[in-house]
């Protein structure tokens, strides 16, 4: 059941990813709206590809709840609710930089079972089953991810990501200075998605952010747990107040000075 899921998911999600590729103008894409400030946009084609992964999914399975980041949710009745981004990192997607995302978790009784995420851009794709594993897709072959162990916290690379809301980015931004100095370095991709695979590829070493969305985090997430990786919140769960992530080998001292920076 959870494999079947999972390959709804990547056949719509790659079916998404062609028709923004298709439909994507050159150069800049325009602001249709925007949601919770005037820098958190909106485009037609963030719109239009979820209506697209809305419809195959209810084709395909019509009795499942549906919540999307552009559009209402849907109560369903068979225990199977799907989570999705239609493009995360829509900043990138408007200005072309090729970091944006679709994004599709399935959830079982609440809990999610099966995540896809694919780099619009470059076809990149990643999957995870819990319990399973992830990987990232070699045509059809599956690379299993196992992340990397840190040696020393004073080594990690750490991404993070940024509010849309002026008052919560001047808190993000203060907390992000207090951790700088005892980290490596600092990354901000511009999609959270793309930044769970990273670190379950262990191209970072640890990831923290405040103000994620369910569907920002659902199929991610999975990917990176299912690496090996541990995912917490402030006090349990990783959830919309704050989300880190680190390799056992660092992740009590990591989540510790996360807590003690401020986030
Ligand atoms: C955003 C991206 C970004 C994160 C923001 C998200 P969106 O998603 O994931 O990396 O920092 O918090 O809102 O708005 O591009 O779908």
């Amino acid at each position: 059941m959870t494999e079947a899921l999972l390959e709804l998911a990547r056949s719509v999600g790659r079916e998404a990813a062609m028709y923004v590729n298709r439909v994507r103008p050159k150069g800049r894409v325009d602001v249709a709206a925007t949601k919770s400030s005037p820098t958190d946009a909106v485009t037609e084609i963030d719109r239009a590809c979820e209506e697209l992964i809305r419809a195959r999914i209810k084709a395909a399975r019509p009795d499942d709840g549906f919540v999307g980041e552009e559009g209402d949710d849907v109560i369903g009745t068979s225990g199977v609710d799907w989570v999705v981004d239609p493009i995360d990192g829509t900043v990138n997607f408007i200005y072309g930089i090729p970091m944006y995302s679709v994004s599709i978790a399935a959830r079982q009784d609440a809990e999610v079972v099966a995540g896809y995420v694919v780099n619009i851009a470059s076809g990149a794709e990643w999957g995870a089953v819990r319990g399973g594993g992830s990987w990232r897709y070699d045509g059809d072959d599956r690379l299993l991810l196992s992340a990397p162990s840190v040696a020393r916290l004073s080594h990690a690379l750490v991404a993070t990501g940024f509010n849309y809301v002026p008052e919560i980015r001047t808190k993000q931004a203060e907390a992000v200075a207090r951790l700088l100095p005892h980290v490596r370095d600092i990354r901000r991709i511009g999609s959270a998605a793309l930044d769970l695979c990273a670190l379950a590829e262990g191209q970072y070493d640890a990831y923290v952010e405040e103000g994620l969305k369910e569907w920002d985090l659902a199929a991610g997430g999975l990917i990176a747990s299912e690496s090996g990786l541990l995912l917490s919140g402030l006090d349990g769960e990783p959830d919309e107040r704050l989300v880190m992530v680190a390799h056992p080998s660092i992740a009590e001292e990591y989540f510790d000075l996360v807590r003690a920076c401020g986030f």
